[in-house]
Formats: C-alpha cells, sequence, structure tokens
C-alpha cells in the first residue's frame, strides 16, 4: 500500500481571477478557502505574483488571519515577497519561477543554478519558523541542490505529465511519471518532504497519488473549474476521495 494519507493542498487563486475579471468584491477568495477547509482541505496555497493578476495583498492578509488549516504562499524569491512572508509569516513559502507574461507557472524553480543566492534568500524564512517549498522538476541536480540549501520541502512540477495525459501520449506520460516518481524517491533519500503539483485532475491524479514519497498534493484550476459544476465543497470532496483510493484508503 502507499505511504499513508496524503494532505490535499487546495489553490485558490482562480477565485481571484473571477473576480477580478468583473474588478468586484466577489468571489471572496477567503470564502472559498473556509468552503474548502470544511470540505476537508488540509491547507490552502495562493499564490501572489508580481503583477497580482489573482491574488492581491489584501487576500493574502485575509487568509492567513481567516483560515484554520495552513496557509502555503507561493510567491517568486523577491525581495518584496521575502518581506511579506516575514511580515505574515505563513505556515510555508512556496518558491516559483514567475514570468510576466506566462499564463501559469510553466517551469520549475533553476535553484541549482542559483544556488547561493536562494539559500541566502530562505535563510530568513527558515529562521521566522516557515517551512520552505521549492517547485522544481525532477532532475536531480535541481533536487540535490533544494537539499543543499537547505529547504524542507520540494514540490515537484506535474504540469508536464498532466499535459502529456491530455494530448493521449500514454508513453511519454509514463515515461514522465517514472521519472517524477525516481525524483520523488532522491528527494525523500536527501531528507526533504515530497509534495506534487500542476495540472492535476480527477482523471490523472492517481498514479501521483500513489507514489508513496508523496505526501501532499497541491490543486488548483481543475477544482475551481469544477466547482462551477457541482459547489467546491463536492468537488474537493471527490478529488478527496480519489486519493485515498489511490493510496488504498477507503
Ligand atoms: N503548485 C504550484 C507551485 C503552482 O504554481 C500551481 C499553479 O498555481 C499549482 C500547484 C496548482 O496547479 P493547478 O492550478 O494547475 O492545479
Amino acid at each position: 500500500m502507499a505511504g499513508g494519507r496524503l494532505r490535499l493542498g487546495v489553490n485558490i487563486d482562480h477565485v481571484a481571477t473571477v473576480r477580478n475579471a468583473r474588478g468586484s468584491a466577489w468571489p471572496d477568495p477567503l470564502r472559498a478557502a473556509i468552503l474548502a477547509e470544511t470540505a476537508g482541505a488540509d491547507g490552502i496555497t495562493a499564490h501572489l505574483r508580481e503583477d497580482r493578476r489573482h491574488i492581491r495583498d489584501a487576500d493574502m492578509e485575509a487568509l492567513a488571519a481567516g483560515i484554520g488549516i495552513p496557509l502555503n504562499f507561493e510567491c517568486a524569491a523577491t525581495e518584496e515577497m521575502q518581506a511579506i512572508l516575514l511580515r505574515l509569516k505563513p505556515h510555508a513559502a512556496c518558491l516559483v519561477p514567475e514570468r510576466r507574461e506566462e499564463r501559469t507557472t510553466e517551469g520549475g524553480l533553476d535553484v541549482a543554478g542559483d544556488e547561493s543566492r536562494l539559500a541566502a534568500y530562505i535563510a530568513p524564512l527558515r529562521e521566522a519558523g516557515i517551512r520552505v517549498s521549492m517547485f522544481i522538476g525532477h532532475a536531480p541536480a535541481q533536487i540535490e541542490a533544494s537539499a543543499r540549501i537547505g529547504a524542507a520541502v520540494v514540490e515537484l512540477h506535474t504540469g508536464h505529465y498532466s499535459d502529456l495525459h491530455a494530448e493521449g501520449r500514454q508513453d511519454e506520460a509514463e515515461a514522465e511519471l517514472a521519472a517524477l516518481r525516481k525524483g520523488a524517491a532522491l528527494a525523500q533519500s536527501l531528507g526533504l518532504e515530497v509534495h506534487a503539483g500542476h495540472g492535476l485532475t480527477y482523471d490523472n491524479v492517481a498514479p501521483v497519488a500513489a507514489f508513496p514519497e508523496v505526501m501532499e498534493l497541491n490543486i488548483g484550476h481543475f477544482l475551481i473549474g469544477e466547482a462551477i459544476y457541482r459547489g467546491l465543497g463536492p468537488a474537493i470532496e471527490e478529488m478527496r476521495r480519489r486519493m485515498d483510493e489511490a493510496r488504498g484508503i477507503r
């Protein structure tokens, strides 16, 4: 059997995307986060982007103060974000690469290529008791560099696997899964907690959820979309059910 119950982090960024499309006050990301908590989410993830295209500073303040489950604050490794992290002191900080022209976080962070800067960047976060997570691909060099700089967690980017799966490129999706699994095992052997996320849906979540090394999945876009049809609570409950099933938990 796979390694115990998986945590589900629900990313509520796209509640803010819908709100911002009309420049109004609703739907409110905090209300969605509280609903997610009630539906069994183990954490809330939100990404404060440099351009504030969805989540805004006031949302992060409200989430930090208003939810009873851990907040995973996703951001780029910039000075501005470091200051906000040190003020809000969320449970976790997930560092991601960010480019203004991208629609979503397209690749993993280059920890190996920016190792000394990132080591210095995360030192005060660690000192403040924030669990630092690096959002990376499965390349061993990135995993090893994340361990060397003292990150607590690596979140493995499942976006490429999800794309291959959606395009019906089954052999390539299997190969990508195998590489992710190898990366998860390496990360665990180096003492890193392993998370995964990006592009996960009801149809593609099971093989990733079954990796015994993975402790947490972070899922957003699909769940917020699915909430249109079934409501946020039932959408989350169904994901929870599929994750539990993949772990052999009934
Ligand atoms: N994890 C990280 C680090 C992300 O950047 C994102 C996307 O914001 C997710 C998980 C969730 O991805 P998705 O919205 O595709 O489920």
